[in-house]
């Protein structure tokens, strides 16, 4: 029987004897693709709800979180380029911290990938919603909004899942071309969405600009504050894992990763900022708080329906490449985990036809189908977001462990002043963590308990089946 701590080894030559890729991506390839994996629900529809927990001073959340994830994204890079296989960070933390870390890690990130793809899913179903809407197409409040969020069921959320689930069980990869084009929809929309609104701007809006505090406190039973609005907001900016897989197929890693990941967070951070300055300026933040579609409903309500309507149709047609790049990328942590025997081998079968996990992608597409049928976009956020600050963590922990244990191995890529960056991400990440809903947490718990449950059961039947 392996110890819990038991470390996996690999080897990139070893692994793909044949299949090391082509390297021929340069930063200013990696950029947009980092802001496609990136820009999605976050901006789109989250920033009401940060705004209704912070006030004006959501600008503030979408700053911290943003420099938090940049920690966090360094310290990717490096890890990243020392473990360039598949698998992200369950795989990373298997080869550096052992086989239970890289247990909860992956458990982690089904978490996070699942509920993404939920959440993007809801966001996507409120602009879907109110675009129909606005051409004269009625779905009632019943069959748009989840049960727990005052409806019945998401029709929408449940229909644009299965579409995905649809294209990917064919085999569908999201093309560098279509890739492109979606990512110029989604940031053109954002800067319409400045320029129509941005005349309308008024500096009375942004009083009082911390409403309530930057720590915060309970509000009928919600914390709110800077900090909790950061918390959530966070979502906004992952995805940029998605670069440091291409490492392998990078030019100049050492120049052009950092510059790709760097580059693609400052831009979405200054993105952001800009979104949110004009939105909260151009109306008071009360207005647009928890709306499903918080970007058209200010411009509809400045009088720019036309605009409006251009927005909606451009996250309706954008947002699902974050849907479909989400369970994507978890089909193949699934994949790996279950490679290493971590999960059912049967799950992890590829169709032959296709190449693609069909079974996987459709036992996850159900699952997240019903999560977004059901439940409120903040509640599925903040769970992604517990999931994905766990995965930074560990990652984070890995650089450092790495410095230590090998600090002379050659490395692609040196996170700057990983000395200080690694424990700024670790600290960032676990400061956000805290700042979660109490539910939120507690769930991250039970989920993780159920998680170490399984993994001792399975290490149970494993040894029994070595032993017979
Ligand atoms: N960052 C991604 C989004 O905002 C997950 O949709």
């Amino acid at each position: 029987m392996t110890s819990l701590l038991h470390r996996k080894t690999v080897s990139l030559e070893a692994l793909h004897p044949d299949h090391r890729l082509k390297p021929s991506l340069s930063w200013w390839h990696l950029i947009p693709l980092g802001v496609g994996a990136i820009v999605g629900t976050g901006i789109y529809t989250l920033i009401g709800v940060g705004a209704n927990l912070a006030g004006p001073a959501v600008l503030l959340s979408f700053l911290i979180a943003g420099g938090v994830c940049a920690c966090a994204a360094l310290a990717y890079a490096e890890v990243a380029t020392m473990i360039p296989v598949s698998g992200s960070a369950y795989t990373y933390s298997y080869v550096v911290l052992g086989e239970i870390i890289a247990w909860a890690v992956g458990w982690s990130l089904i978490l996070e990938y699942s509920l993404v793809v939920s959440a993007v899913a809801v966001g996507w179903s409120g602009y879907a919603v109110g675009f129909l809407n606005a051409v004269g197409v009625h779905l009632s409040t019943a069959l748009s909004v989840g049960f727990y969020a005052g409806g019945l069921i998401n029709l929408p959320a449940i229909a644009i899942i299965a579409v995905v689930v649809g294209l990917l069980s064919l085999g569908t990869r999201e093309s560098a071309t279509v890739n492109a084009v979606l990512v110029a929809v989604k940031i053109a929309a954002l800067g319409l969405f400045v320029v129509v609104a941005g005349p309308h701007f008024h500096v009375a809006n942004f009083h009082p600009f911390m409403p309530y505090g930057f720590a915060g406190g309970d509000v009928g039973g919600t914390r709110h504050g800077v900090m909790a609005a950061a918390a959530i907001i966070f979502f906004a900016f992952y995805g940029f894992d998605a670069l440091s897989t291409a490492a392998e197929e990078t030019k100049n890693p050492g120049r052009d990763l950092p510059i790709g990941i760097i580059g693609s967070m400052v831009a979405c951070t200054a993105i952001y900022v800009a979104v949110a300055a004009v939105a909260v300026g151009a109306m008071s933040y009360a207005r647009f708080a928890n709306s499903p579609e918080p970007l058209a409903l200010i411009l509809r309500q400045l009088g720019q329906g036309w605009t409006a309507i251009a927005i909606g149709a451009a996250a309706v047609i954008a947002l699902p490449t974050v849907i479909l790049a989400f369970l994507y990328g978890q089909s193949r942590i699934f994949f790996v985990m279950a490679r290493d025997g971590l999960l059912p081998t049967g799950l992890a079968r590829v169709s032959r036809r296709t190449g693609a996990p069909v079974r996987m992608t459709i036992v996850t597409g159900v699952v997240v189908a019903i999560l977004a049928g059901l439940a409120p976009l903040d509640q599925i956020a903040s769970l992604a977001n517990a999931g994905t600050l766990a995965a930074f963590t560990a990652v984070s922990v890995c650089l450092l462990v790495l410095r230590r244990r090998a600090p002379d191995q050659p490395r692609v890529y040196r996170t700057p002043l990983a000395w200080i960056i690694g424990p700024l991400a670790i600290a960032g990440c676990l400061y956000l963590f805290w700042n979660l809903p109490v539910k939120t947490r507690l769930f991250f718990l039970v989920w993780n308990l159920i998680g170490l449950a399984c993994y001792f059961l399975w290490r149970l039947h494993r040894s029994r089946n070595l032993t017979s």
